[in-house]
């Protein structure tokens, strides 16, 4: 399974990036928004940073609209990928952008019919929300679970990017589940990589070794 991190925060891509762990950024409205940068700018930005897909979400509602939207946010780099929304206009959309050669994340899916139909309009990548729903009591890493299945059996070649993951669980899940990708908010990936015992135990090897002779502690 791969890594993309899910934010616009720059200083937040640099840092998980230079772990050599990432394959992507995923971006929505909310995120650029939050990140008070200016949309074009700072996913351009994004796009030097990392490489590798970048997600920019359309903000059109209607077909037309966002194909004109999706076409535009396209060429500000060879890594954008363009998010669309899993509505009817968005699968239009998705048709359209595909057959013109540009890639799509179809975004804000709820269940298997929706996977199943965002595929046939040739989705790059579909991506369902597991936190949202297990918000509302169902089970979002089983959505993921059955949409893979689903694919898998379908011989769709459609990646299924696991989204809205709230907690390092989530991720282990997603990938148990088959997922092709997970994407994942920055404090969850410094959840990941730190564990009380690994902490304790560089602790203890570094002051093992600064008893050697000569030897100091490492600031
Ligand atoms: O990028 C979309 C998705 O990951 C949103 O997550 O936590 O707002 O449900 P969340």
């Amino acid at each position: 399974m791969e890594f993309f991190i899910d934010t616009a925060i720059t200083e937040e891509i640099r840092e998980i990036n230079a772990w050599g762990v990432l394959a992507g950024v995923t971006t929505n409205p909310s995120l650029i928004v939050a990140s008070g940068r200016d949309f074009r700018e700072v996913v351009q930005e994004i796009a030097g940073l990392v490489g590798g897909a970048i997600s920019a979400e359309v903000t059109a509602l209607d077909a037309e609209a966002m194909i004109r939207e999706g076409r535009e946010v396209a060429a500000w780099s060879d890594h954008v990928v363009v998010k669309l929304p899993l509505t009817p206009a968005g699968l239009q959309a998705c048709r359209a952008l595909t057959d013109d050669g540009i890639r799509t994340n179809v975004t804000l899916c709820f269940s298997v019919p929706q996977a199943l139909l965002a595929a046939r309009a040739g989705a790059t990548y579909i991506s369902p929300f597991a936190g949202r729903v297990d918000d509302i009591g169902w089970d979002g890493i089983d959505l993921i679970r059955q949409i893979k299945e689903a694919y898998v059996l379908g011989g769709i070649e459609t990646k299924v990017l696991a989204a809205s993951i709230r907690h390092p669980t989530h991720v282990v899940q997603a990938a148990l589940a088959g997922a092709d990708v997970a994407t994942i908010p920055y404090k969850v990936f410094r959840q990941m990589v730190t564990h009380p015992l690994t902490t304790a135990g560089l602790d203890g090897f570094m002051k093992d070794w600064a008893k050697r002779a000569g030897g100091e502690v490492q600031k």
